[in-house]
């Protein structure tokens, strides 16, 4: 998945790309989207504050460091749920003035969505199900996870640490 996704990003981009990984999540997934990738590409991050629900409102914590004017900007995200995180950031850097913006998410969820925001490149579509693993937390574990799994959200909410044991050797 991950190399079909690099070549449909460097076949957009023959002038190369600048990575913008949202924190923490994309991590992993952009590790292997930059290295499957036949392109120059430079890699920057950029942290958001979660929305608080209801409020739809997301606020940037860290900033990316490079200048993005005139480049081409692919924003990188772990997962497109309500797509208020991706909307946020497209109407922030869009005032930069890149060459290109676009949004390549690992996981796409449409189910849940508030803002009309359509990824410009898709991993997987999900249904609706809570999943962590190769960088989706739930309260910062599971990020490590080689694989995506599905989780039962009611499960982690009464034990965060429900399936340590059974995915984790010790
Ligand atoms: P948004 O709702 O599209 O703004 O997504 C906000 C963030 O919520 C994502 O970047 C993820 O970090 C997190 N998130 C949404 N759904 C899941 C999930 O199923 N597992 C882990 N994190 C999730």
């Amino acid at each position: 998945m991950v190399e079909r996704l690099a070549a449909e990003v460097s076949a957009d981009h023959a002038d190369g790309v600048l990575l913008a990984g949202v924190l923490r999540g994309s991590v992993p997934f952009l590790a292997d989207l930059a290295r499957a990738m036949s392109i120059r590409s430079r890699i920057d991050f950029l942290a958001i504050a979660p929305y608080s629900p209801g409020t739809g409102r997301v606020r940037l914590l860290k900033d990316l460091d490079l200048d993005i004017g005139g480049r081409d900007v692919v924003i990188v995200e772990d997962i497109v749920d309500t797509g208020l995180t991706s909307e946020f950031l497209c109407a922030q850097l869009s005032r930069r003035n890149p060459r290109n913006l676009s949004v390549c998410t690992f996981v796409d969820r449409p189910a849940r969505r508030a803002a009309p925001l359509e990824p410009d490149y898709v991993g997987i579509e999900i249904p609706e199900e809570f999943v962590v693993g190769y960088g989706l937390d739930y309260e910062g574990r599971y990020r490590n996870l080689p694989v995506l799994a599905t989780a039962n959200s009611a499960v982690l909410k009464e034990d965060p640490d429900a399936y340590v044991a059974a995915l984790y050797r010790f």
